[in-house]
């Protein structure tokens, strides 16, 4: 992928953050999406790249930007896009910390074309990998995880989805003296801070939205870390005999590779409301500021940046 395009996908997610943040805490968690990709899908027009959206706001007859298979960019190298244009809506609307605006690039095929499901996850970092599986129970999991980090059990904290979905695997959790930490929205900084250590999560565990799943392959495969999945449907999803016919297969367990299959792929995270991640949008008088990380392949770790918009539109960008 020409390293010019990086600047391009960090200009994309900023935009986005730059875009819903009017929008923090009033409530609407539509609006402040809406406002995302907006600014997203304006942003990709100028990107000197053939893409196409791979994992994005649902298909075309509910979605009227962004949807799965969408072409965008001005043309040139054929690039697989999947967005979130703002993960944790509520975390938004609500003025909770968390929320973020997120891509990841690919070549083609560098990235799973997977509709609207629900995944049943297991992401850990990477001491961890190789060493745990999903068809295992938690306990044996966690005991897994312990011992890759060479810590006792009841120093190991997970990130779990607060829903009454998880009631059993909360218990299961706790049943060990492992901790908990509940989050409200949000998995995917979750599975990237599995990977970050000193992050405070050890791990991610249940079922989130599978296109988070598959940006969190595309962010763990960049550290180095693992996410195990298993695709599920409910009513809120696509359904069963529709994810079949794009070649969805419910009894595999997908891996990093599966999900996330490019040698080379980069993934961008802005912050909107500030958070364990990365530091949300800030204004000194009449400038805003905003901050993101940078995840690719070629880099193995994590970049900082920082950009600020003066109030005539002028952008600075450092690194930090
Ligand atoms: P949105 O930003 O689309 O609202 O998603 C937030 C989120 O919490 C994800 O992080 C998570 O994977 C998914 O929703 C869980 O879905 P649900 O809220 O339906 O349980």
């Amino acid at each position: 992928m020409d390293p010019k395009l990086h600047l391009h996908f960090l200009r994309i997610a900023e935009d986005a953050a730059l875009a819903c943040a009017p929008s923090i805490g009033h409530g609407d968690r539509k609006e402040s999406d809406r406002l995302a990709v907006e600014a997203m899908r304006h942003a990709m027009k100028s990107v000197p790249m053939q893409g196409t959206i791979v994992i994005g706001e649902g298909e075309r007859d509910e979605a009227p930007m962004l949807f799965i298979g969408e072409q965008v960019g001005l043309g040139g190298e054929k690039i697989d896009i999947a967005v979130d244009p703002l993960e944790g809506t509520n975390l938004c609307a609500e003025n909770l910390p968390n929320a973020i605006t997120v891509l990841a690039a690919a070549p083609e095929m560098g990235l799973l074309h997977a509709p609207d499901l629900y995944m049943e996850k297991l992401a850990v970092g990477p001491a961890c990998k190789g060493q745990v599986n999903i068809e295992w129970s938690v306990e044996r999991n966690l005991r897994a995880i312990s011992k890759a980090l060479n810590l006792p059990l009841n120093d190991i904290h997970i990130t779990v989805l607060d829903r009454p979905r998880h009631q059993t695997l909360i218990e299961s959790i706790r049943s060990t003296g492992a901790h908990i930490n509940l989050i409200s929205d949000g998995d995917l900084s979750g599975c990237i801070l599995a990977s970050l250590s000193g992050s405070g999560t050890h791990g991610v565990m249940g079922t989130g939205g599978a296109p988070e799943g598959v940006l969190a392959a595309a962010a763990l495969k960049c550290l180095g870390g693992e996410i195990q999945g298993r695709l599920v449907t409910d009513h809120n999803t696509a359904s069963r005999a529709s994810a079949e016919k794009m070649g969805v297969d419910f009894n595999k367990t997908y891996f990093t590779d599966d999900l996330a299959p490019g040698s080379e792929i980069i993934f961008v995270a802005s912050g909107v409301t500030s958070g364990d991640l990365v530091q949300g949008i800030t204004h000194h008088g009449n400038s805003r500021e905003v901050f993101s990380v940078l995840l690719s392949t070629g880099l193995k770790g994590l970049r900082h940046y920082q950009s600020t918009l003066s109030q005539d539109g002028i952008r600075t960008t450092i690194a930090l």
